[in-house]
């Protein structure tokens, strides 16, 4: 993305690694790390044979067609397994998550589910829920093909719970290039605000929505992006470990800068998906929308092209910072058919796997043999930012907060959209970090 800043912080930042705090190690380079999980077998030629039910939120448009290339290559490779769709709709996971915890409540859990590395991951490890997969990891090449932060996001003492498939960003303006240059704004905004003064800009030239949300989740990664824009991605990272006060002079500027930009956006409700809003983008309906980069697998998917139908820019004043996200399956304890799952984890893993659905998802591989060759330009621009910005944790994508905590928040961020309060957001806020940081 434009004007890359060199990493000046550790790849992830502290407050990033909920996670990693509470693991006491880290898988060693390749094979060396202990493993206590079940059954090592390695992989059977063709497949273990059996059922394998995936669980995801993967269920329509273009996040289907990530899942779908997924599925092609996994009867290719495994033709003994039988792959099962067990997608739920509603973006985020947030229908998914619901169904997901009552099956695994009553010891019905999928062959494998999809979790978000990091905070999210340690409730299901925490509640003894997922099995350690240190074994495919290593038959994966380990840390010579995984970041070793990445890792370390999956793992909680020693052992690595998940095989990580994809990466995201969450910080990203989506932006239509020709309403832009009717209403005369700028094409990046250096902070938010001259983003601001951009949106009023938009207003005036006759655009009723120049912002474009769905339900709640998305506003809540709206909002994150506005507390790493209003913070710096340090302070930010503070917000998770107790550093930095939720009732802080920056945080109340961020919860007003974004009560103004909720006046730009259309009245979303609580249901409301991510592909409409991205599509007001697409339609002219609205100049921007702040969405995961999960977005350039729907423009694409409706044949718009870069830099001529829309553009795409960070979040106004989190140039250099990559708010990051990654999608992880697991092993659930007592699924049916562990050898199964485990060759759908070996898919998922490997490089050709990570090359055939990153190109379809919109993300950039989480493995780093992966090479950029091949990969439209924005994913090219995502994995060249990984490497050079600072990384910090998203909220609403389980990286940064338990899925409680990121429950709480939720609902202070959909009181809000009802009351437009924003002391009493701040206040909600203050609650919701008191309660879940103990
Ligand atoms: C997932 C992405 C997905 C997005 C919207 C995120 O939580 O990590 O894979 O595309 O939600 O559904």
């Amino acid at each position: 993305m434009r004007k890359p800043t060199v990493l000046s912080v550790v790849a992830l930042t502290t407050a990033a690694l909920t996670l990693a705090a509470c693991s006491t190690g880290t898988a060693t380079n390749g094979g060396s790390s202990s493993s206590s999980s079940s059954s090592s077998q390695s992989a059977k030629v063709g497949g273990a044979g059996g059922d394998v039910g995936v669980f995801t939120w993967w269920a329509a448009g273009s996040e289907k067609k990530g899942l779908d290339a997924l599925e092609a290559l996994f009867k290719e490779k495994y033709p003994n397994d039988k792959f099962i769709n067990l997608a739920v709709a509603g973006g985020a996971g947030s229908n998914a998550k619901a169904k997901l915890a009552s099956d695994l409540a009553n010891n019905q859990p999928p062959g494998s589910f999809q979790g978000h590395a990091g905070a999210e991951l340690t409730d299901y490890i925490a509640k003894g829920q997922i099995e350690p997969v240190n074994d495919v990891i290593q038959e994966l090449g380990g840390e010579s093909v995984f970041p070793k932060d990445l890792l370390d996001r999956l793992t909680v003492k020693g052992n690595i719970y998940s095989v990580p498939s994809n990466i995201h960003r969450a910080n990203v303006v989506w932006a239509n290039p020709a309403v832009l240059r009717k209403a005369g704004a700028s094409d990046t905004p250096k902070d938010m605000k001259s983003w601001i003064s951009d949106l009023q800009k938009v207003k005036a030239s006759g655009v009723n929505t120049p912002l474009s949300i769905g339900g709640t989740w998305t506003q809540l990664q709206l909002f994150e992006t506005v507390l790493i824009s209003d913070l710096g991605p340090e302070k930010y990272a503070g917000l998770f470990d107790g550093k930095t006060a939720w009732d802080s002079a920056e945080v109340k500027q961020a919860a007003a800068d974004f009560k103004t930009l909720m006046t730009f956006t259309n009245n979303a409700s609580d249901g409301d998906d991510w592909p409409a809003a991205t599509d007001m983008v697409i339609d002219g309906k609205a100049a921007y929308n702040v969405m995961g980069d999960w977005a350039v697998a729907e423009f694409t998917d409706k044949g718009k092209k870069e830099q001529t139908d829309y553009t795409y820019f960070a979040v106004p004043g989190t140039d250099g910072v990559f708010d990051f996200l990654a999608d992880s399956f697991t092993l659930p304890k007592g699924a049916k058919n562990p050898d199964g799952t485990k060759d759908w984890l070996r898919l998922i893993g490997s490089a050709e796997g990570q090359k055939a659905f990153n190109l379809a998802k919109g993300s950039i591989p989480a493995r780093t043999d992966v090479l950029p060759d091949g990969f439209p330009p924005y994913q090219q621009s995502a994995m060249k930012d990984f490497k050079s910005n600072t990384i910090v944790s998203s909220i609403a994508h389980g990286a940064a907060v338990s899925l409680a905590w990121n429950t709480d928040m939720s609902t202070a961020i959909s009181k809000f959209h009802a009351n437009r309060d924003e002391k009493t957001l701040v206040n909600d806020l203050v609650a919701a970090a008191k309660k879940n940081l103990g």
